[in-house]
């Protein structure tokens, strides 16, 4: 893939600049990257803020896969996030479904959005990630504890480098995911991820549903043991669960 990187000094959000310019024409690879977001976006309807600590960026993918298997590239970019940023802090993990954590803490966001329109499908994978923390603190009523890059490292990681180790990585899952289908994807997944046989509440916007996480389905959903029978999570936000032994 070519990367056609545009960077702006404050947008609204960068995927909606993504989807814009997709509704024009633009070609896979368009790559938006913001030092600030007014209306940034989160999973779940939420909103994102992006300050000076962080980077936020989005990436156009047009790819000729059906509309079934779009949803997908939510874990083939939590796989390639996870592979970027543990280049630069090891412990790095993911949580269902594209998390990504460093000691429990948040360290990196991703919402994945799909438009279709005269110029075909259009696919915009867009990372929020706190590069070093910010000069004000994070704010207080973060849902998940937030954390930097920066706080983990003993080197002074750079915004750029951090970009340019998602694209590349971003490339190479992408690219197997296209050639060799959701397999490989999901055994990467699989290594990186934390629930395994934890006990963890999703919460689906309405309700909070209590199980054992059993690892991911073959279509990418998450299996949960609740009360005996197992379930598949679709969509919603996991917490751990304190282990009370
Ligand atoms: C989440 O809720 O965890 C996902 C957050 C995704 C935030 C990123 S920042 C860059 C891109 N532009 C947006 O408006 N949202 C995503």
């Amino acid at each position: 893939m070519n990367f056609n990187i545009q960077h702006f000094e404050s947008l609204d959000s960068t995927n909606k600049e993504v989807l814009r310019q997709a509704a024009q024409g633009a070609k896979e690879g368009l790559t938006i990257v913001a030092e600030q977001q007014t209306d940034g976006k989160g999973r779940l309807g939420r909103t994102w803020e992006t300050v000076d600590h962080a980077l936020a960026m989005s990436v156009l993918l047009r790819p000729q896969i059906d509309a079934a298997t779009v949803s997908q590239l939510s874990l083939v970019s939590a796989v390639a996030a996870h592979e970027a940023l543990a280049l630069f802090v090891p412990q790095t993990r993911i949580k269902w479904p594209n998390d990504l954590l460093i000691d429990g803490k948040k360290v990196c966001g991703i919402l994945t959005e799909i438009q279709q329109g005269q110029y075909g499908l259009a696919v915009v994978v867009g990372l929020g990630i706190n590069v070093s923390e910010p000069k004000s603190g994070w704010a207080k009523d973060m849902r998940t504890p937030p954390t930097s890059l920066n706080t983990y490292s003993p080197h002074n990681i750079h915004k750029d480098d951090v970009l340019q180790a998602i694209l590349e990585s971003l490339n190479t899952w992408y690219n197997t995911f296209i050639q060799h289908g959701f397999t490989p994807i999901l055994k990467a997944w699989e290594k990186a991820h934390i629930a395994n046989g934890q006990m963890v509440s999703v919460h689906n916007g309405k309700t909070y549903i209590q199980g054992i996480a059993l690892g991911l389905a073959k279509d990418g959903a998450l299996r949960l043991l609740v009360n005996g029978e197992e379930q598949r999570i679709i969509a919603g936000d996991v917490s751990i669960m304190e282990s009370t032994t």
